[in-house]
């Protein structure tokens, strides 16, 4: 399945791993990247130094293309970061959180790409004038920091927007096939899947997390500011519903997240080793599709599920398509 992203990135499948802080390690990122997708590292999380190291292990792993996603807003800059993951060899570089006017010349230096998280129309608007090569329309049923609009109405008007100038991924809620044949007939050329990469064997995780999000339905998410201080989908759990019933306690980004580590209810980036994780205080970052996974699926034969999945969706609406024509055609031939 080639498109426009396809053909930019240098890969086979237009699947993009989200680059989930905690979550999207070497492993996964790696396996992803062989897959013939495109793996993203969430380097949020991470340390600079630990950075380099996960940067390192992925290319040891493979050498197919593989990007770095750190948050714009983060206390303290992201230049010397995108700088090392430059001299690295990340091919991509994604930026949540804001627009990352300050790097995209350093990037363009390097040809490295830049794409941008958006969950508006002005973002996009902004990231395009900043020089961003391609934006990731975002809608609000994605888990992690998210914004109001859904993806259905936010894809086409994104699109609309700034899609003759760069290309649009979409994001939000797509965890299959059906939701890749959606994003390409949207006007996006390929999909950005965080939640459903958490169910697999090589996604990090504290412990819990990936059996809360089988165990979870399609209503199982809320939007919170619990544990960052901006707005969040994650699992609802007890910590999720004291906020909801004491909002006055919220502290501005990226205050509360001391408040939610002081309180021992965030742990991401630990692995299955983490101990003193309660679930029902711990931030669990999920998206709307979590009612939708009900095992752990591994990272490659995901990529092949959803390429194979959208191209036979895509062989049903044509066949669907065709039987309406040709049943119109004779309705109109027997008067
Ligand atoms: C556990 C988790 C952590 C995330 N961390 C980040 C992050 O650090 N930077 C970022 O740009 N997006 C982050 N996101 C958002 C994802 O990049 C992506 O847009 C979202 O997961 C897509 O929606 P979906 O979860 O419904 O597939 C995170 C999402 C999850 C679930």
């Amino acid at each position: 399945m080639r498109t426009k992203l396809t053909e930019m990135l240098g890969i086979e499948h237009p699947v993009m791993l989200a680059g989930m802080g905690g979550v999207s390690y070497a492993p996964l990122v790696a396996t992803v990247s062989e897959a013939g997708g495109f793996g993203c590292l969430g380097a949020s999380t991470m340390t600079p130094p630990q950075m380099v190291e996960e940067i390192r292990e992925v290319r040891r792993l493979t050498d197919k293309p593989f990007g770095v996603d750190l948050l714009t807003a983060m206390p303290g800059g992201i230049e010397d970061q995108v700088r090392m993951l430059i001299e690295e060899g990340a091919s991509v570089f994604v930026a949540g959180l804001g627009v990352p006017s300050q790097v995209v010349t350093m990037c363009h230096d390097a040809n490295v790409i830049v794409i941008n998280m958006c969950g508006k129309v002005e973002h996009a608007r902004r990231a395009v004038a900043a020089g961003c090569d391609l934006v990731v329309a975002q809608g609000t049923e994605a888990g992690g920091h998210t914004g109001t609009v859904a993806t259905m109405p936010l894809v086409p008007q994104i699109v609309d927007a700034v899609g003759a100038e760069i290309p649009v991924v979409a994001a939000g809620g797509i965890f299959d096939g059906r939701g890749l044949a959606a994003a390409l007939a949207l006007g996006a050329v390929g999909v950005w899947v965080g939640t459903r990469f958490i169910a697999t064997p090589e996604a990090r995780a504290v412990p819990g997390y990936k059996e809360r999000l089988i165990a979870s339905r399609e209503d199982g998410t809320v939007v919170s500011r619990a544990f960052s201080g901006k707005t969040m989908r994650v699992l609802r759990n007890d910590y999720t519903t004291y906020f909801e019933q004491n909002p006055a306690e919220l502290q501005p980004f990226p205050a509360q997240l001391g408040r939610s580590m002081g309180d021992n209810a965030w742990h991401l980036g630990g692995g299955p080793e983490t101990e003193g994780v309660d679930l029902d205080k711990e931030g669990l970052p999920a998206g709307q599709g979590t009612g939708a996974i009900d095992e752990l699926i591994p990272a490659a034969e995901l990529v092949r599920r959803i390429v194979a999945e959208a191209e036979e969706a895509i062989g049903r609406m044509t066949a669907t398509l065709g039987a309406a024509v040709a049943g119109g055609a004779s309705d109109g031939g027997a008067g």
